[in-house]
């Protein structure tokens, strides 16, 4: 190997607003892989690719962010941050605030988040607060508290996010050779949709690569406002990272739509729930349910003859399935898998896997 991977302040520290001054706190985040998806290839005839987030030293795409937004505040002199969350922010936030040495506090909303997101925030010793409403009253509360007490902002609405995150499409790139026709990517505060076009749109401008990709991204049928064109009050969906009813960045998310010749879709819960199927089953790509929104808008675009034959697209994958793995456990007909249990006895298992001995065997 040529070098083993820094972290992505230090591996992007030209295309990042960082000084020497600045100390990076890293956990060693991206440099994830692009794993090729011959399955996905073949249901659509184009060229597909899995950006892999769900590999992120927390489990998510957010660690990206996170270490330029925990890494500039302590360059401010921040010793607390607060954030609200669907559950991976607060898991990130709360990690590199551990590795930063600074306090975290977190606003999720009460029953809502997915255990193991939980579990991470509470390991990391967040202040964790669960609120009585939903995402968007979490996050106008923690902005109101940044403004009016010591504590530093880390959503995406902070700039430090968003460019920590566009360090996503530039390993695309890398990894790639050149960039993809099309990114698909699903979308809740449209920070990271955002993210990817900057990333993009800053290697083509550089002449590292030829094209700026159009940006597919996809919500949530019923948390939809991209789609639907104004905030929606009580979101709701399965995938509970990304119920959101008022992106934080929609204004930045329509410039790159329309920048990128993009699109915003809603997907029903019932096709985030086949294309989480098709990932684990046919990709071999363990993910959370709202990272199987991406994938169900290739599908869905591809059958609606969107995706001409041939074109090359990435996916960005943006959180790990072990995050929320009950999903896994109901089969196709909304029932509990039961894993058949038998004795300690070969004849039994190699009956219960349908074996036949190979010839000559007694
Ligand atoms: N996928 C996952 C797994 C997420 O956790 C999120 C957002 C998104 C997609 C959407 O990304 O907000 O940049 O459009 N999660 C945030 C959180 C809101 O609090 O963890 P986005």
């Amino acid at each position: 190997m040529t070098h083993l991977w820094r972290g992505v302040i230090r591996e992007y520290s030209d295309r990042l607003n960082v000084t020497d001054a600045t100390p990076v706190v890293t956990l060693g985040e991206g440099g994830t892989p692009l794993i090729a998806a011959p399955a996905l290839s073949r249901r659509t005839g184009a060229n597909v690719f899995i950006k892999y987030e769900g590999m992120n030293p927390t489990g998510s795409f957010k660690d990206r962010g996170m270490t330029m937004a925990i890494s500039k505040a302590v360059e401010h002199g921040a010793q607390a941050v607060i954030c609200a969350s669907t559950g991976n922010t607060s898991a990130s936030a709360a990690a590199y605030a551990v590795q930063a040495g600074v306090t975290a506090a977190v606003l999720v909303p009460e029953g809502k988040i997915a255990l193991g997101k939980l579990s991470q925030a509470l390991a990391h010793n967040a202040s964790l607060l669960q609120v009585q409403g939903n995402f968007d009253d979490c996050l106008d509360i923690a902005r109101e508290l940044s403004a009016n007490y010591p504590v530093h902002l880390v959503n995406s609405v902070n700039p430090d996010r968003i460019e920590g995150q566009k360090t996503g499409a530039f390993e695309v790139v890398e990894q790639l050779g050149k960039a993809p026709d099309f990114h698909f990517i699903p979308v809740g505060n449209a920070g990271n949709y955002t993210a990817y076009h900057r990333g993009y749109k800053e290697f083509a401008e550089s002449g590292i690569s030829d094209r700026v990709p159009r940006m597919f991204g996809f919500q949530a049928e019923g948390s939809a406002p991209m789609v639907l064109g104004y905030p929606v009050k009580d979101p709701e969906t399965i995938a509970s990272a990304i119920r959101i009813g008022n992106p934080a960045s929609w204004e930045l998310a329509l410039s790159a739509r329309d920048d990128s010749k993009g699109y915003f879709g809603a997907i029903s819960d019932a096709k985030i729930l086949e294309a989480h199927r098709v990932l684990s089953a046919e990709v071999g790509v363990f993910a959370e349910l709202a990272s199987a929104a991406g994938v169900a808008g290739l599908l869905e675009r591809a059958a609606a003859g969107e995706i001409p034959n041939g074109a090359t697209v990435v996916i960005t994958v943006t959180g790990h399935g072990l995050k929320d793995p009950q999903w896994a456990l109901r089969n196709e007909e909304g029932g509990e898998a039961q894993p058949t249990v038998v004795a300690v006895d070969v004849a039994e298992v190699a009956a219960a896997l349908k074996l036949v001995p190979t010839q000559g065997a007694e």
